[in-house]
């Protein structure tokens, strides 16, 4: 199933690709026919066919009595396909084909008699110089004479020999004669030359083939109808993605709102096309999520009617008693699925308005933004909370917006892309805490990685984005802090704090929080131990802040460790989960340590398993959903 998905995301990637290099080819093409037609409309249609000094040679009168029989003509020459009477240079002749094809300027074979003499004739340069002459009204006189052989440039059809007789005039005539027949064939000038430019852009005819059915359209023309069908299927992913949702097919419906004890408290119109958490939030009504509605973090709890169908992350979050009850994750089910529904917490949907202070790059990928609230009070919180930001709808750049000149390199492999996403909500984890103080945190700060796609099928962090390119100054919903996540009150055990990323942010605000503690109450004093994974030196977060505090704080001590350090790096090198091993039976007694992980999935994945393995209690193990 990874695998399908994994080569469905790819061959996505390359219809994607092949899309764009063939609208360059077909564009660039477009682009020509409408130039070089724009052209023809403007051109001097007279000039550019070349025969401005072309003249009609005048019919010759034939003595029918001095004509030789046709009979006696044939009978001396080779075998013949026809036999016809013509003028050239006003005497008669008998021009016998010995070889037809369907077009004169096809391969042919022919050979001239004179029509009263009976001698055969073949036309040399003196008599293609004046067949030209006759031909010719202008002023120039004959440069030269030449004998060539296809192709030519100025007759790209023409398969049979020729003379080409060329004129000193203003417009470099040239005149061609056929070698068998005595025909002219055309005339040509620099007019006509210049317009055979655009000719062959419009017709493709880079091979000068003088026909518009040649091998680069044909090509051309296979090339378009991929370039046609990567962008219907392009299309028809787009619109699965729901790029294409107009407002006018927006469905509403009404949605009655219940509390616990079966009290109406209230209704709304909701799009049908939102899952219920979204929608609620629309309405200000917002409930918890750490995971930002991807079904993981089982916060978004509700209760709607119990023949709501069960969905996979419901049955992972409610036991069987419960899911009859009709308990569904509001993430994970759509507001047309349901006519009301019952919230179980009615107190947390306070949303607050915050204003960006600050937002600073703290690694190439990191961004540690500043908010505070709108309004004339502050928020208060226990250490470790997390709070959710109401995305809206909006046009998102790939790489960053003010990106600093020194961090570039690190983004240069990321494609530029622009793309439309819908209103969405993410959750992110404060950094630090509000001190637990009377008048709560004057500042709220969160430490944000912007999430790169994986490829370009799909789009990028849309929260990450959005947030990372807000300006000072500008506003943006939220709600919360929810305090999913918090040192245990009460405890000495030794604190272990286990990071990687930016999941950092819960944990730095928790170890900040209990060395406040210390400050206003030293017997508060409890042993901590943050072990912090990144992957090069620059990616290593408030490395020096932690340093510093370690010097100030005997009982904190910092062990960072990364996974692709430079030469220069003489710490500990691998992964957080690796160097906690290795310090693990030294720092204290398993039943004496508490630990709180926050980080990647892997990290935390493999972090669960070591403490398993060492039968630590889960009730001594806190961790904070990371969904990056
Ligand atoms: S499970 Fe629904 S928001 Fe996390």
């Amino acid at each position: 199933m990874l695998l399908n998905k994994v080569s469905g995301a790819d061959l996505m990637l390359l219809i994607k690709k092949l899309h764009k290099w063939l609208s360059l080819l077909v564009g660039i093409q477009l682009l020509l026919w409408l130039g070089t037609g724009l052209f023809f409309n403007l051109m001097d249609h007279q000039k550019a066919s070349g025969n401005q000094y072309r003249q009609k040679t005048v019919p010759v009168h034939v003595d029918m009595a001095r004509l030789i029989e046709p009979q006696l003509v044939l009978s001396k020459s080779k075998p013949v396909v026809s036999l016809k009477q013509i003028s050239l240079l006003a005497q008669p002749y008998y021009l016998l084909t010995h070889q037809n094809t369907l077009y004169r300027h096809l391969k042919n074979n022919y050979s001239l008699v004179h029509a009263y003499s009976g001698e055969p004739t073949v036309i040399n340069d003196v008599m293609a110089g004046k067949l030209a002459q006759s031909s010719y009204k202008g002023q120039g006189v004959i440069k030269n004479i030449i004998k060539l052989s296809p192709p030519y440039d100025d007759i790209p059809r023409e398969k049979n020999d020729v003379w080409q007789i060329n004129y000193n005039d203003e417009v470099n005539t040239s005149v061609y004669v056929d070698v068998g027949s005595g025909r002219i064939i055309k005339h040509s000038n620099d007019d006509k030359r210049f317009a055979d430019i655009f000719f062959m852009l419009h017709f493709m005819d880079y091979g000068s083939e003088g026909s518009f059915n040649n091998v680069q359209i044909i090509v051309f023309a296979i090339f378009t109808l991929f370039f046609s069908f990567t962008g219907f299927i392009w299309a028809i992913e787009l619109g699965l993605n729901g790029q294409y949702k107009l407002s006018f097919t927006r469905k509403k419906r009404k949605l009655a709102l219940f509390d616990k004890d079966n009290q109406a408290i209230g209704s709304f119109e909701v799009t049908t096309n939102s899952n219920l958490l979204d929608g609620l939030a629309a309405h200000d009504i917002a409930l918890s999520s750490t995971c930002g509605g991807v079904g993981t973090c089982g916060q978004c709890k509700v209760q709607l009617n119990h023949n709501t169908k069960i969905t996979s992350a419901d049955h992972s979050h409610f036991n069987d008693e419960q899911l009859k009850q009709g308990f569904r994750l509001a993430c994970q089910h759509n507001v047309s699925e349901v006519g009301q529904l019952t919230l179980l917490d009615v107190t947390q949907a306070k949303k607050h308005l915050l204003e960006l202070t600050h937002s600073e790059f703290i690694s190439p990928f990191i961004k540690e933004l500043r908010f505070k609230v709108v309004g004339d009070y502050r928020l208060r919180f226990r250490a470790g909370a997390h709070m959710r930001f109401f995305i809206p709808a909006a046009r998102g750049v790939s790489i960053p917006q003010r990106l600093p000149e020194e961090l570039k390199p690190h983004w240069h492999h990321i494609e530029h892309l622009e793309y439309q996403h819908n209103a969405c909500s993410r959750s992110y984890s404060l950094a630090n805490g509000d001190g637990q103080s009377a008048d709560g945190a004057e500042e709220l700060v969160f430490t944000i990685k912007i999430q790169n796609a994986a490829n370009n099928s799909v789009l990028p962090g849309v929260g990450s984005s959005y947030l990372c390119n807000l300006a000072q100054g500008q506003t943006i919903e939220a709600v919360g802090p929810f305090e999913d996540f918090y040192a245990k009150s009460n405890s000495n055990k030794t604190m272990v704090l286990i990071g990687a990323g930016s999941g950092i942010a819960p944990l730095k605000s928790i170890l900040e929080e209990q060395l406040l503690n210390t400050d206003k109450d030293p017997l508060a004093k409890r042993s901590i131990y943050f072990f912090y994974g990144a992957r090069a030196e620059q990616d290593l977060l408030y490395c020096h802040e932690f340093f510093q505090l370690s010097k100030q704080y005997p009982q904190f001590k910092y062990f960072p460790v990364l996974s692709q350090p430079s030469g220069d790096w003489t710490g500990a090198r691998g992964y957080t989960q690796e160097l906690l091993n290795s310090h693990l039976e030294a720092i204290n007694q398993l039943n004496r340590l508490e630990f709180y992980l926050c980080g990647p999935a892997k990290m935390m994945t493999d972090t669960m398993k070591l403490l398993q393995e060492k039968h630590v209690d889960a009730s001594n193990i806190a961790f904070d959903q990371f969904t990056q």
